[in-house]
């Protein structure tokens, strides 16, 4: 049920976003997240995305990934686990504001030839820092793939928009799973409780579906650009919806 009388997006700040990274009930709610995860089909979502992805723009080696707001980076480290026989050696940069992802984390990346560091920085910084021109002599950072998981819902509008101005201009892949919003996602959102998510969770989910996405909500936020760019936005899985975006002319 994607149609029906939702309301416009409500981002309010999210009870897991308050908390110490070290607060009992904000670990306990990044555990309730994989659960989530797992309810949601996150994994499969992303790993259905990113084998659709143009070959083509899977050649450079090792790959440079990064994910935004990638938490404790076990949702991305799932994806690597499947796709790592098939893909070239990454570099993946985890950044988040919080400093969440374990060493044993960044050991079985490396076990499956993924050499993954966290990258501790608030994703404003990181999009004012891309966007600025590169000092003279250094070429700006540029990524073979960006990602983001559960993240772009933190966001009002007006900063998606110099949020994915910088993707745009620092990758010519990017990839979201985010949020639905509509009476399903919602209605899921207020059952959490029914996997053992703690109150944060589950306050969280509610929270999450209000600021989540429909229609084609992200592509209106995608800046217009001269080069051409594949964009793609669709609903997935009951609760998901889903953002794509590569550069160059459709096939
Ligand atoms: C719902 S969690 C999703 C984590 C992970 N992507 C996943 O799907 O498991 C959202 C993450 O975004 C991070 N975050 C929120 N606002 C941020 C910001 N302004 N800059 C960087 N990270 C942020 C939070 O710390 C949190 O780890």
């Amino acid at each position: 049920m994607t149609a029906g009388p939702m309301r416009p997006r409500i981002v309010a700040v999210e009870t897991l976003d308050g908390l110490a990274q070290d607060h009992p009930a904000a670990m306990r709610s990044r555990r309730d997240l994989r659960r989530v995860h797992g309810a949601m089909g996150t994994r499969s979502i992303v790993l259905r995305a990113l084998r659709t992805m143009q070959q083509t723009q899977r050649q450079a080696t090792p790959l440079k990934v990064l994910e935004l707001g990638a938490g404790d980076g076990s949702l991305m480290l799932g994806v690597a686990q499947a796709l790592a026989s098939a893909w070239p050696p990454v570099e993946l940069t985890l950044l988040d504001r919080q400093s969440v992802v374990e060493r044993t984390t960044i050991e079985r990346y490396a076990g499956l030839g993924w050499s993954a560091v966290a990258q501790v920085i608030d994703v404003h910084d990181w999009a004012a820092a891309a966007t600025h021109a590169a000092p003279p002599g250094r070429a700006a950072a540029r990524w073979d793939l960006i990602i983001a998981n559960l993240f772009l819902h933190h966001f009002e509008d007006a900063q998606l928009v110099a949020l994915l101005g910088a993707v745009a201009a620092t990758t010519d892949c990017f990839f979201a799973c985010e949020p639905r919003r509509d009476w399903i996602a919602l209605a899921g959102s207020h059952l959490v409780g029914v996997i053992g998510a703690n109150a944060v969770t589950r306050e969280d989910a509610v929270l999450s579906v209000h600021a989540g996405f429909r229609g084609k909500e992200l592509t209106a936020l995608w800046p217009a650009s001269a080069a051409p760019w594949q964009l793609q936005e669709y609903p997935a899985g009951l609760f998901s919806h889903c953002f794509r975006a590569q550069r160059g002319e459709a096939n």
